[in-house]
């Protein structure tokens, strides 16, 4: 019998407190959580979720957990956060020293992935998680990230926003 890896066990608890979620803003604090505390390179875990009631478009803190931080709204052409979300695509940053999109939360940041969250195709939001370590975020890691981001899409078509 092979072992699972924590990446795989990690995705079927996300899978089982998605499905026991009682709404969309359980289920982000529910994975937030989960990630937070089984991934032990994951210190910052939270979700933004676009607004788009007002004139401009713009990314507003949803459950997080980890240290507050400064960022609470941000307009989509901003930051790492507002290049996923308008992009619809995963960023990964190894160094966000190097990378001048990103928007400091923490000095003790190193590096940054963020997932977008899709509901029937379209971008609601997404999944940014900190590294206090430099490239945290491999493939495993990537792969992890974005399924957790579809269970709250699957949630969220389920339940609403
Ligand atoms: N670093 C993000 C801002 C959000 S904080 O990391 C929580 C960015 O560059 O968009």
């Amino acid at each position: 019998m092979t072992a699972r890896t924590v990446h795989e066990d990690v995705k079927i608890e996300a899978q089982k407190l998605s499905v026991a979620a009682s709404s969309a803003n359980d289920c982000m604090q529910r994975i937030s959580k989960l990630l937070h505390e089984r991934m032990l390179k994951y210190n910052w875990v939270g979700f933004y979720m676009i607004e788009d009631s007002s004139a401009a478009a713009v990314l507003v803190l949803g459950p997080f957990q980890g240290a507050m931080t400064p960022h609470t709204r941000i307009p989509m052409h901003q930051g790492i956060c507002g290049a996923a979300a308008s992009t619809g695509k995963t960023i990964v940053v190894d160094d966000v020293s190097k990378d001048p999109r990103y928007l400091a939360c923490s000095l003790e940041t190193k590096s940054e992935i963020v997932a977008p969250v899709f509901v029937r195709g379209n971008v609601v939001g997404e999944l940014d998680i900190d590294s206090h370590f430099p490239a945290a975020f491999k493939d495993e890691d990537r792969e992890l990230v974005e399924y957790c981001a579809s269970l709250l899409g699957q949630c969220m078509e389920k339940y609403g926003r």
